[in-house]
């Protein structure tokens, strides 16, 4: 089986969050479960020049909006399976990777350099693997070229939904310009008076995945489809949810190289070093038997700061630390200044995107706290789950997949999980791991449970495949 990834970002090339971190590590996944698999991304100003191996093409001419454009295509094995990395500089060379009110002509044309790169390779494809509201419109060129061009006749087209909430919406009239003037274009992109490029992908692909289980029926309901939940449930039989895997090549206590001391489900003592550097890190007073509570974030409506925002002063009253890496919205980033200026000893804040320190806020830290609104999928509960950090999530999506509540009496579960968006609900959770965390005994059970659990990419590349093979059924 012949199969090409296609992603807005994807590691270690580029990254802003998890659908960099999943598009990188699913091709060399789906090549260790012998899948000919191969990734395409565009290379942009923040992909480290020293990742790529050699210019596979210097003058890819593409027709865009009635004139010639050239691209080159470089080559790199970093992400462990072949990768193609698109380079047109005035589309992609810019100061951050989205953002653009053009963003939508960006990815169109992304998508189809990668179609005619793709042809130019000369070896027909079985599944061509789209991403994301960014790759919709391959979905909808590839269903086109299939009547009539024997090459891709046979290749089927698989979409996955990340985040339902981003959905690359555009003027209608701008369809002609991007070669989807035609009235089946227009049908699959028109959504809502404008053109999506979202509901296009939904709309025409084979297959449709999504990135847990439970994300899959939630966005089939009117409060979480964001208007497409009609077009969900009507194609409800061709939607699968397949929890996204962790790539234990880059996150694993045992070996990660940003940690100051390693540690497994065994032998947990290089965590307590781990601890010691995160407060150090931080200026933070060296009290090792106050918990940690950590929180690593796009500071979005989404992940529910607000429920962090009301909580902490409880935290904080118990003595705990509370360790934040994160960035974007203003005003919460504001708010965790003015929190680290009011309890300078007891609290640490990093506004950015760090990766080394993602790394080890992870290892060191003892609750890592998730109360999102909703969470296709969720990583860092699951990078928490491997690090011996004890997860405190909301049960949606993702996290509701991932996570199972600590019982006492059986001893099972991994973390701590509650339903409504309710401050109350989140604090009650927070003391109910705070007095597990007092019982030494009782924790060391908590964290070896979510420590053996096996969330790798393997599983999920072996669900994968049956989804491939479905589009030909
Ligand atoms: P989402 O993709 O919605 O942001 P995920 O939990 O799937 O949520 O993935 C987030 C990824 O981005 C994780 O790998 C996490 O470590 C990383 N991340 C988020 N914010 C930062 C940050 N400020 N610095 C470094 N890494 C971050
Ligand atoms: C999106 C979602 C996140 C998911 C990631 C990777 O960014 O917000 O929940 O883990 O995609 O699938």
């Amino acid at each position: 089986m012949r199969v090409a990834v296609l992603a807005a970002e994807a590691v270690p090339y580029s990254k802003t969050g998890g659908l960099g971190d999943v598009a990188g590590a699913l091709p060399k996944a789906l090549r260790q479960v012998g899948v000919d698999s191969l990734l395409i991304a565009p290379l942009y100003r923040q992909t480290k020049e020293n990742l790529l191996d050699h210019l596979a093409i210097d003058d890819l001419r593409i027709d865009w909006r009635g004139r010639e454009v050239s691209a080159q295509v470089y080559y790199s094995e970093a992400s462990g399976a072949p990768t193609f990395l698109i380079h047109q500089p005035e589309m992609f060379f810019r100061d951050s990777i989205y953002g653009y009110r053009e963003d939508y002509e960006r990815f169109a044309f992304f998508n189809h350099a990668a179609i005619v790169l793709l042809r130019r390779g000369g070896k027909p494809l079985d599944i061509v693997h789209l991403n994301d509201w960014h790759c919709g419109f391959a979905a909808v060129e590839i269903a086109k070229l299939r009547r009539w061009d024997e090459f891709w006749r046979n290749t089927r087209t698989v979409f996955s939904i990340h985040n339902l909430a981003y959905q690359g919406a555009f003027g209608m009239e701008e369809l002609w310009k991007l070669g989807f003037g035609d009235d089946f274009s227009r049908n699959a992109f028109a959504f809502d008076g404008a053109a999506s490029a979202m509901k296009a992908g939904l709309a025409d692909s084979d297959m449709l995945s999504t990135v847990s289980r439970r994300y899959g029926f939630e966005i089939q309901q009117s409060e979480n489809g964001y208007g497409l939940d009609w077009l969900l449930r009507r194609r409800s039989d061709r939607l699968f949810g397949i929890v996204n895997g962790v790539d234990y090549d880059v996150w694993n206590p045992e070996t990660d190289p940003d940690l100051p001391a390693h540690f497994n489900a065994h032998d947990l003592s290089g965590k307590r070093e781990c601890k010691r550097a995160l407060l150090n890190k931080f200026f933070l007073p060296e009290n090792l038997d106050q918990p940690i509570f950590a929180s690593v974030t796009r500071l979005t409506a989404q992940k529910g700061f607000e429920l962090i925002q009301q909580t902490i002063g409880e935290i904080l009253a118990t003595g705990a630390y509370f360790i934040a890496l994160g960035s974007g919205e203003g005003e919460s980033e504001n708010f965790l200044q003015r929190l680290k200026n009011a309890a300078p000893n007891q609290v640490g804040i990093y506004i950015g995107y760090n990766e080394t320190l993602a790394h080890q806020i992870e290892a060191g830290a003892d609750v890592f706290l998730m109360p999102s609104r909703f969470e296709p999928c969720g990583l860092n509960q699951m990078y928490s789950l491997r690090y011996g950090t004890v997860p405190i999530v909301r049960a949606v999506g993702g996290l509701d997949d991932t996570v199972e509540n600590f019982d006492r009496v059986s001893g099972t579960g991994n973390g701590f999980k509650f339903d409504e968006f309710r401050a109350d609900k989140f604090v009650e959770k927070i003391y109910e791991a705070l007095f597990n965390y007092h019982e030494p005994d009782v924790w060391r059970r908590i964290q070896r449970n979510g420590m053996i659990v096996d969330n790798s990419w393997e599983n999920a590349a072996r669900k994968y495949v049956s989804l491939y093979q479905m589009t030909r059924a």
